[in-house]
């Protein structure tokens, strides 16, 4: 095992996801080292959130094996791959997953006590959504709530970034300021795993991986 191995936050080794018939991710193996961005790309259906579900211990692989941050599926409880994930994992959802009962500050603040609501704040204003604080999440865009779900994730200075398609569904400006926060958690340690089609994503990535080429 290598160094960078050896201190990678997020490790895959030979996983595979296989559901009924249909391999979603074949013998995949990749690192991510704290202070690094890694792109994942590859055609729809190439297994980009798959890669994300299993990176970050929210699904079992079939085979293989998954670590993070120390943690993987042998040896560890659910209660403890939670508590990792709640304390030391910002996820940005390919589709948001925000509260339609709670406003976007009560999202930000009652649903998750890891963020810092200073942090997030000051997010909230950097992408431009500071104004859409007191609005249930059904009234805003869709632009608008994947900003929200950016403020959420990385409001709570995670050691690990998951990011499906972050950029998808906002326009240029905003994609640009979301890449330029992941780039700016990411220097100050954070490991961040990324999915994207997005050209400018990808520049701001150290590695692209390419999912689904082989197949
Ligand atoms: N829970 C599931 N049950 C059955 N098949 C699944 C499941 N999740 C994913 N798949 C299949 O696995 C393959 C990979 O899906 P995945 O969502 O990882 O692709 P993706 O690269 O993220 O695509 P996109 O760019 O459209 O988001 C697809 O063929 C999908 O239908
Ligand atoms: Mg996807």
């Amino acid at each position: 095992m290598t160094d960078h191995q050896r201190n990678a936050s997020i490790r895959l080794d030979a996983v595979t996801k296989v559901y009924g018939r249909y391999t979603a991710l074949a013998e995949s193996s990749f690192e991510v080292a704290s202070g690094e961005i890694v792109a994942l790309c590859g055609a729809s259906g190439s297994g980009k959130s798959t890669a994300i579900a299993l990176a970050s211990l929210l699904v079992p692989p079939t085979s293989g094996e998954v670590d993070l941050l120390g943690t993987g599926w042998s040896g560890s409880t659910a209660g403890e791959r939670r508590r990792l994930i709640a304390r030391s994992v910002g996820m940005i959802f390919q589709e948001v997953n925000l509260v339609n009962h709670l406003s976007v500050g009560g999202n930000l603040t009652l649903v998750d006590d890891s963020v810092d609501p200073e942090t997030v704040e000051l997010m909230l204003d950097e992408l431009g959504v500071a104004s859409q604080r007191d609005k249930l999440p059904g009234r805003l865009s869709r632009g608008q709530r994947q900003r929200v779900g950016v403020a959420r994730a990385l409001g709570k200075h995670p050691r690990v970034v998951f990011a499906d398609e972050p950029t998808a569904s906002v326009d240029a400006d905003s994609a640009h300021t979301i890449t330029r926060m992941l780039r700016k958690v990411a220097d100050s340690g954070a490991a961040v795993l990324l999915a994207t089609h997005d050209r400018h994503a990808r520049e701001i990535a150290d590695r692209v991986i390419e999912l689904g080429s082989d197949r």
